[in-house]
Order: C-alpha cells, then sequence, then structure tokens
C-alpha cells in the first residue's frame, strides 16, 4: 500500500525528469471480462481515460457500455470543486448496491481524487470494498496494480505523491477518428491559491518537442483532422527544459506537420508571450480560439488569489490579441464568491465581461479545497449571495454569446463535421473558433472539413446550411 501525502505532494525540486518508456508483460487478466470506466473532470482525464481504456483491453478486457453488467467498473475521478466529488462518491454508493449483488464486480477509483489524503482516508474506513485505487502518477502501472489486487484478493492502494518520470509509449484508444488529445505539459506550478490541480498533478514537466511532433505525425498519417494540445498552462511549455525552446516553437513545429487544425488549452495569461500571438496569427492551421481564464475582475481578489495579474494586464493581453488576431473567440473562467469578494470586487468582474464579451465562458462558485491556501481565508460571503452573483454573471455572459453569435449570421465558417446531433438528428461540428454548429446534410462529409453558411444564430449554437460554391 501506497499512500498520498500533501507534504510530499506540495515540493517542487529541481530534480531531473527522466523519459521512460511505457512496457507491460501482463497479458490475458481481462479474457471474458468486460470493463465500463466513467470519467469526471478535464480533457486531461479524458486523455488518461483514453489511455486507461487501451492498457485494459491489451489485457483482454472489452468495452461495455453498461456499468451495471460490467465485470470491472473503474471511476476516473476530479477534485477540482466539491460537486466533482460529491458526484463520484454518489456513483460509489449506487455500486457499492451492484457489489452486495454481485461479489465477484472489480471497483477501481483513479485519477486526481485519488491524489488526495481526506479521499484516501475515507476509502479506507468506509469504502472497504473497493479494489484497487491508483493516482495521477502511476497510470501506467494500472496492470501491475490490478494484477496484485486479484492474485491476493486483497484491496490494493498505490498513490504516488511525488510525480517521477514522464512515461512516453503508453497505449491509447481514441473516442474520436477526427479529433485528438495530445499530452504537452503534466502538472503545474502556479498554485493558484484556490486550485488543487499542483497537488493532484505534481510539478510542472514538459514532454520532449519530438515526441509531441511523432505523435501528431502519425495522427496525420491516420487522417486525423485536430489536435488539441493539453497541459493545465501550456503557455509554460519548455520552460522546465531549459533546451531553449517554448510554446512558441512548438506551436510552429506542430503547424508544420500539416494537421489540418490545432488547438491547444489551458492559457494562463501570466506567460503568454507576443512571440506565441504572432505564431497563432502566421500559421492557418493554429485555431484563432483562446481560452484566457480570468478568474476576476477585481486586481485584490485577483491578488488574494494568487494569479500574477491585475485587471488592467489582463485587459492589456486581451486587447492585444483581438487587434493581432481581430477573428480570434475568447473564452474564460470566472470564480464567484471567492472569500472576501464585495458587491464592489464583483462589479469589477462584471465590468470587465462588459468590456471582453466573451465569446464562452465557464463561471462557478468558490469551492474550498482541501490544503489550498484560500481554505485557510475567511470566507464571509453567504452561499446565497454567492449563488445570486453567478446567477447575474451567467445572464450577462450570455448576452455576449448570442451578441458574438449573431455576427456570424450571413458568414461562411469552415466547419470540423463531427456527426450526427442525437437531440436534433442533423449533422453538427466545430467551426474554426470553436463554436457548435447544426446543419442538414449526408454524412459522408463526416470527419471532413467543409464550408458552412451560417443562417442563425443562438445562446450556445449556431445553425447553418452547407455552402456548395
Ligand atoms: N489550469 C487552468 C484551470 C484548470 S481548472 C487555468 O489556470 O486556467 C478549471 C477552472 O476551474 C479554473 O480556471 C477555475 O475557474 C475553476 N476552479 C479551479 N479551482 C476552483 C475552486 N476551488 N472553486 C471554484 N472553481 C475553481
Ligand atoms: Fe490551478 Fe492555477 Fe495551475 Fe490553473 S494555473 S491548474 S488554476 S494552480
Ligand atoms: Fe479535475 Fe484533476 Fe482535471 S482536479 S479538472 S481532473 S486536473
Amino acid at each position: 500500500m501506497k499512500l498520498p501525502n500533501y507534504v510530499e505532494a506540495r515540493k517542487r525540486t529541481k530534480d531531473k525528469v527522466e523519459i521512460e518508456h511505457y512496457s507491460n508483460d501482463i497479458k490475458d487478466l481481462g479474457i471474458g471480462k468486460t470493463y465500463h470506466i466513467k470519467t469526471y473532470g478535464c480533457q486531461m482525464n479524458e486523455h488518461d481515460s483514453e489511455n486507461i481504456k487501451a492498457m485494459l483491453e491489451e489485457l483482454g478486457f472489452t468495452y461495455n457500455d453498461d456499468y451495471q453488467t460490467s465485470d470491472l467498473v473503474l471511476l476516473n475521478t476530479c477534485s477540482i470543486r466539491e460537486n466533482a466529488h460529491n458526484k463520484a462518491f454518489g456513483m460509489l454508493g449506487r455500486l457499492k448496491h451492484l457489489k452486495e449483488e454481485n461479489h465477484n464486480l472489480i471497483v477501481g477509483l483513479c485519477g486526481c481524487m485519488a491524489q488526495e489524503e481526506g479521499v484516501i482516508n475515507e476509502i479506507l474506513t468506509k469504502y472497504k470494498w473497493i479494489n484497487f485505487v491508483f493516482g495521477t502518477h502511476n497510470l501506467y502501472r494500472l496492470p501491475y496494480i490490478l494484477k496484485e489486487a486479484l492474485d491476493k484478493n486483497e484491496r490494493e492502494i498505490e498513490v504516488f505523491s511525488r510525480e517521477g518520470n514522464i512515461v512516453e509509449g503508453i497505449p491509447v484508444k481514441r473516442d474520436s477518428k477526427y479529433k485528438a488529445y495530445v499530452n504537452i505539459i503534466y502538472g503545474c506550478d502556479k498554485f493558484c491559491t484556490y486550485c488543487i490541480v499542483p497537488f493532484t498533478r505534481g510539478k510542472q514537466r514538459s514532454r520532449l518537442k519530438e515526441d509531441i511532433v511523432r505523435e501528431v505525425e502519425e495522427l496525420v498519417k491516420d487522417g486525423y483532422k485536430e489536435v488539441t494540445l493539453l497541459g493545465q498552462n501550456v503557455n509554460a511549455y519548455g520552460k522546465d527544459l531549459s533546451l531553449g525552446y517554448g510554446m512558441e516553437e512548438l506551436l510552429e513545429e506542430v503547424s508544420k506537420t500539416g494537421i489540418p487544425r490545432i488547438r491547444f488549452v489551458t492559457s494562463h495569461p501570466w506567460d503568454f508571450t507576443d512571440g506565441m500571438i504572432d505564431v497563432i496569427a502566421k500559421y492557418k492551421n493554429i485555431m484563432p480560439a483562446i481560452h484566457l481564464p480570468v478568474q476576476s475582475g477585481s486586481s485584490r481578489i485577483l491578488k488574494l488569489m494568487g494569479r500574477r495579474y491585475t485587471k488592467e494586464e489582463y485587459l492589456t493581453l486581451f486587447h492585444k490579441i483581438k487587434e493581432r488576431i481581430p477573428n480570434a473567440s475568447i473564452s474564460t473562467d470566472i470564480i464567484v464568491g471567492f472569500p472576501s469578494e464585495t458587491e464592489e470586487d464583483f462589479k469589477e468582474t462584471l465590468d470587465l465581461v462588459n468590456e471582453c464579451k466573451f465569446d464562452n465562458a465557464f463561471t462557478f462558485i468558490y469551492s474550498p479545497r482541501e490544503n489550498t491556501a484560500a481554505a485557510r481565508l475567511k470566507d464571509e460571503v453567504t452561499l446565497a449571495e454567492k449563488e445570486e452573483r453567478l446567477h447575474e454573471l451567467n445572464d450577462l455572459v450570455n448576452i455576449y454569446f448570442k451578441e458574438n453569435n449573431d455576427k456570424l449570421v450571413g458568414t461562411t465558417v469552415p466547419v470540423l463535421v463531427e456527426g450526427v446531433s442525437e437531440k436534433k438528428g442533423i449533422l453538427f461540428g466545430y467551426t474554426d473558433t470553436n463554436k457548435l454548429i447544426n446543419f442538414e446534410g449526408d454524412s459522408s462529409v463526416i470527419g471532413k472539413i467543409i464550408d458552412v453558411k451560417v443562417t442563425s444564430a443562438k445562446t450556445w449554437s449556431l445553425d447553418g446550411e452547407i455552402d456548395e460554391r
């Protein structure tokens, strides 16, 4: 048993990060068995699940869409806010009932929650029936951890608090045939005071440029149309390597692979250089869609959040991007109800939204996280006030989503067609600026980038028709 430890998780050492290669000599463990995996949280977790699926299938497991009839159920969890926790614990409740009926059911938990001391203590005392647990740093050890749990018929918990090396070559079973996630940097060193990620994902570690480019080249060969470069803070790419290259150079090299579309998330305003803006503006296959979380419009709150920029600095960067990439869509994340946030602070957030008119915004009520600096701040804002602020903020951001979408009506936009929408029964896809668009058409265009004329706009989507010209 290896348990997480926050003192270790907080440490940032100068230890050199080595590159290891995945290997697995365990086979046949899952032959004749099915698995189901539930994924919570961000794209990073979704991509980890794509690795987990491939590893399980290498062991002989086959995928089952229905967790209730699966032999193995794995929860890949998220810690970012309390409600992510609640969802995972709710699911564990349902799995407990299933396990009472079927003692052979194998239940596992992994992801960010596994890195939390508090969660593991709860599992140790209240969830003794869970078969295995592993963390974000030892995903690649899944075959061994599972074998240990099954051979000994005992619960196996293996969570490393320190990040260790980068492991290349983990197999992957991608959810889409057209769009792919590619990790470029793991971990985060920013330690924003509200955020648990630097504890659950460890020190910032960049993959080598050659490894990333090789992965994208293979995707091009396999007919992929879009790649999303992933990291908690992609703009910090390369800073830990001292090899003399960063995000600018990486974007350029990925662009040269010829992949039709490149996206990247998430950009922290702090590391966004002028050079990066130039590269995005220069290369047509780097999509003009930038996710630039602001979190708050009050410089006082930003300071308490440890975000390292003021409202003015954010606005300067925002306008610079808009000036040099005129068609860029910019989206953001905003937290309301951070400890001590006053009505004036909140009003500054509304003012900033009125100035930036974001294309999209993810808005959250502040949720205190175990062991973070902000969790120790006095929080006198009531939940009712926070809810009211969220409501007011959502009403405002929605106005601008619609306004931005309205501007596209009558224009023709490039769309990567992803499939037939379950709800509407017609085709859907995403524009270069990352807007969802629905339109009639033949299924032969699925997986292609085509021109679509926008005919009308809603708050969260567009309607269009294929432009045959
Ligand atoms: N690395 C990204 C953010 C990843 S988390 C970045 O820095 O931009 C995604 C979003 O969740 C954050 O941008 C923030 O708005 C929100 N978030 C993170 N911790 C939170 C907390 N404790 N309470 C509420 N929202 C939080
Ligand atoms: Fe969390 Fe801040 Fe790192 Fe984003 S940059 S993952 S918000 S600590
Ligand atoms: Fe959640 Fe971990 Fe992502 S906390 S948001 S799954 S990095």
